[in-house]
C-alpha cells in the first residue's frame, strides 16, 4: 500500500478567536500539537503549515516532530496547496486536517483513509445537523430546510493524492478541499465524524475542548 501523508494547516490568524489560537495550550499541550500528534499516529508522513512569520520560531512537538514545516498562504486553500507541495510525489493518500480541531480521534482518521482506499476520491468526516435550519433574508424567515439530508462537515478529510492535486491545480478557493474535488467531478463520500471533534473558533471553544479532553481521560 502507498504512503499516507497528512497536511495539517495552521497558518490562519485566528481573527474570530482574537489571536493565533493554534498555539493556545489546552490540557497541557498546544492546539497545533494535539493535531500534529493525531496526524502522526494515523499517517506515514506529516507536513505542518504555519504562518510565514512563525517558520522556525515556534516550537513544535519535540518528541514527534512533523517531517516538514512550510509557510502558509493568504487563504486556507493556498495554505493547503503549500503543504501539498511538500508531500512526496509518490504518496497515495493525503489527509488534510485543520490544526484548529485538536480533538479528532484516531477512528475519524482511520475511517476517512479506509474509504479512500476503498475507492472514493475523497472521504470527509460528517455529523448530522441537530439544530433546525432555516433560510432567511435579513430577519425574515423564507424557508425551513429539511435537515434529514444535511450534514455538517469536519476535518480530517482524506483524498486520493492525485484527485487532491488535480483539484488544487486550478488554484481554486473553498472553505474545504472536498468542495474543490466535488467541483472537479470527483466522488466524495462521508464517513462518521464526531460532535467531540469541535473546531476552536471562539475563545469559549477552548474551555469546551479542555473539558472534553478531561472527560476523555486524555494524558
Ligand atoms: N488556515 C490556514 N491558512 C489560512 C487560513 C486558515 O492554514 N490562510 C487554517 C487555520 O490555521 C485553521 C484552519 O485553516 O487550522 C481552519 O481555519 P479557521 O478555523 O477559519 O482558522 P483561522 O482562519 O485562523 O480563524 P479566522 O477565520 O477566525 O481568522
Ligand atoms: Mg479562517
Amino acid at each position: 500500500m502507498g504512503a499516507v501523508w497528512a497536511v495539517v494547516v495552521a497558518a490562519g490568524s485566528g481573527t474570530r478567536f482574537g489571536g493565533p489560537k493554534q498555539y493556545e495550550l489546552v490540557h497541557g499541550r498546544a492546539v497545533l500539537d494535539w493535531s500534529l500528534l493525531a496526524a502522526r499516529a494515523a499517517c506515514d508522513g506529516v507536513v505542518a503549515v504555519v504562518p510565514p512569520a512563525d517558520l522556525g520560531r515556534r516550537p513544535l512537538p519535540a518528541s514527534r516532530p512533523p517531517d516538514a514545516v512550510v509557510a502558509g498562504g493568504g487563504t486556507r486553500s493556498a495554505s493547503v496547496r503549500n503543504g501539498l507541495d511538500a508531500v512526496p510525489a509518490d504518496a497515495e493518500i493525503v489527509v488534510v486536517h485543520d490544526a484548529a480541531r485538536p480533538l479528532a480521534g484516531p477512528e475519524l482518521w482511520r475511517a476517512a483513509i479506509a474509504a479512500v482506499r476503498a475507492g472514493a476520491d475523497a472521504a470527509i468526516c460528517a455529523v448530522p445537523v441537530t439544530d433546525t435550519v432555516k433560510r432567511v433574508e435579513g430577519v425574515d424567515v423564507v424557508a425551513t430546510i429539511d435537515r434529514s439530508s444535511l450534514v455538517a462537515i469536519q476535518t480530517p478529510q482524506a483524498f486520493r493524492a492525485g484527485a487532491l492535486r488535480d483539484a488544487h491545480a486550478g488554484a481554486g478557493e473553498a472553505t474545504d478541499d472536498a468542495a474543490l474535488v466535488e467541483a472537479a467531478g470527483g466522488r466524495v463520500v462521508v464517513v462518521p465524524g464526531s460532535p467531540i471533534n469541535l473546531k476552536i473558533t471562539h475563545p469559549y471553544d477552548l474551555v469546551v475542548a479542555a473539558a472534553l479532553l478531561t472527560f476523555l481521560g486524555a494524558p
